[in-house]
């Protein structure tokens, strides 16, 4: 039986509750519109952890202006539905105001990890994910948190954050669920037109020319981004934001490929962006 809890004194109390009884927490932030990377996370939790909560809450603070907090998808009975069937023992679904009864004065800064890559074309949205993801670890305070690595840098940013605030939770990345043809699963897919949908197999394949460049011994960062962007740009509707090398951790560029690296990629097809990212190794 999945317990549904709304406001913050009940999800403290369940936390207590599980904690009374001797058993460890893993936590699944999300905004809804589970798929099954969504379910992914679950099931690594419920390996490796006595009760998990799943948390189903659109930030507001994560969205810039013009950006689609709106239009995104919102289906609770769906969501928890899904996450029944998945045997999670909570979900904390609370209202907005229950999270920002009034605008923060105060808020969590993702500094330069937040300003690269995605953070140049959205100003402001990491500083939202720390902001809110801090207030999930102080409302229910686990043991493990799961974040997806199709987020890689958003996954960067808690990792950082986690260790320069001394938050005693660990933080576990699990591996990008994929569709059929290498589309990485987003809640953000079912904005795509069946065209866009079909063109947005691009990042999938620049990622996979970009991973067999690099394990064939191209060594030369700005060379694999070069390759990766033309393949983007000659894909129809495609609007390049990014296509680069970088260091996975730092997110730094990058000239030679002498480590493990992260390649990511963010294209917007119509109103939709789309990022995903691969990790290779040299
Ligand atoms: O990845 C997401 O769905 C969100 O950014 C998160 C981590 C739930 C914070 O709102």
């Amino acid at each position: 039986m999945t317990a549904v809890v709304r406001t913050i004194p009940a999800a403290t109390e369940w936390v207590q509750r599980q904690r009374a009884e001797g058993k460890s927490i893993g936590l699944v932030p999300t905004m809804g519109a589970l798929h099954e990377g969504h379910l992914s996370l679950v099931r690594r939790a419920r390996q490796t952890c006595g009760r998990v909560i799943a948390s189903v809450f659109i930030n507001p603070l994560q969205f810039g202006p013009g950006e689609d907090y709106q239009r995104y998808p919102r289906d609770f009975d769906r969501d928890l539905s899904l996450l029944e069937r998945e045997q999670v023992d909570a979900v904390f679904h609370p209202e907005t105001a229950e999270i920002y009864p009034s605008p923060p004065l105060i808020s969590v800064c993702a500094g330069n990890l937040g300003e690269t890559l995605c953070g140049a074309s959205r100003p402001g949205h990491f500083n939202g994910v720390t902001t809110v993801v801090a207030k999930l670890f102080h409302i229910i305070p686990a043991d493990r948190a799961f974040f997806g690595q199709k987020d890689a840098q958003q996954l960067a940013v808690i990792r950082s954050m986690v260790r320069d605030l001394n938050f005693p939770i660990t933080i576990e990345a699990c591996p990008t669920v994929r569709e059929p043809d290498g589309l990485a699963m987003s809640s953000r897919n079912a904005y795509l037109s069946p065209g866009e949908r079909s063109n947005a197999t691009i990042l999938y394949r620049a990622l996979q020319r970009a991973r067999e460049m690099i394990q064939s011994g191209t060594r030369d960062a700005p060379n694999v981004e070069a390759k990766m962007r033309e393949m983007i740009q000659s894909a129809p509707g495609a609007e390049l934001d990014y296509a680069r090398v970088v260091d996975r951790d730092t997110l730094a560029g990058l000239r030679e490929i002498d480590k493990e690296v992260l390649v990511a990629v963010a294209v917007q097809f119509g109103k939709t962006r789309l990022i995903d990212n691969m990790i290779v190794a040299p």
